[in-house]
């Protein structure tokens, strides 16, 4: 992996430590997760497709927006290419790319921590960071709505998880 992509996981994993300090999540699988998020991140795309094809994680969806594609291929490599085996961090590390509805709040910790690690400085960025002094699941929320706002603007395609994760956090809007 590049040194800019190896900086931003040290840098993910110690802020998604220090959320699970605060939200009372598991601190060392938190930091797990985000060292581990982005290992597929830097494979080719055609190397990710063929990957899932062979894993049996190949979707129409990856297909229209590979880039989607790392973190569930990531979740799906790890056992076999570092021994990480807990599910929980695995899933965090699946997740991380679109969401999915009944995220759990350490998939949260690690989605908020890549999307807000302190050398994001996207617009909006601080307002999010805010959001963090409240409670968990409405700062994702507000996290994957600026998101979806941001995909929509560009005319992006959106995975329909994103969508899915949405709509079932609307449980928690303040
Ligand atoms: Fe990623
Ligand atoms: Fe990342």
């Amino acid at each position: 992996m590049s040194r800019e992509l190896y900086e931003h996981c040290l840098r993910t994993s110690k802020f998604a430590g220090e959320l699970a300090r605060r939200f009372d999540v598991e601190v060392d699988k938190a930091e797990r997760a985000g060292l581990l998020h982005d290992f597929c991140k830097e494979w080719p795309i055609p190397t990710q497709l063929a990957a899932a094809r062979r894993l049996g994680l190949w979707t129409r969806e990856f297909e229209a927006q590979p880039k989607v594609l790392h973190g569930p291929l990531a979740a799906r490599v790890l056992p076999e290419e570092l021994g990480e085996a807990d599910p929980a961090v695995l899933s965090a590390v699946a997740r991380h790319t679109t969401g999915a509805p009944g995220m759990s709040r350490l998939d949260m910790v690690v989605y908020l921590a890549d999307m807000l690690e302190p050398a994001r400085d996207f617009p909006g960025a601080d307002e999010l960071r805010a959001s963090l002094g409240g409670r968990l699941e409405t700062a994702m929320l507000r996290a994957l709505e600026h998101t979806l706002h941001h995909l929509i603007d560009r005319g992006a395609w959106i995975h329909p998880d994103a969508l899915l994760a949405r709509n079932d956090l609307l449980r928690f809007r303040e």
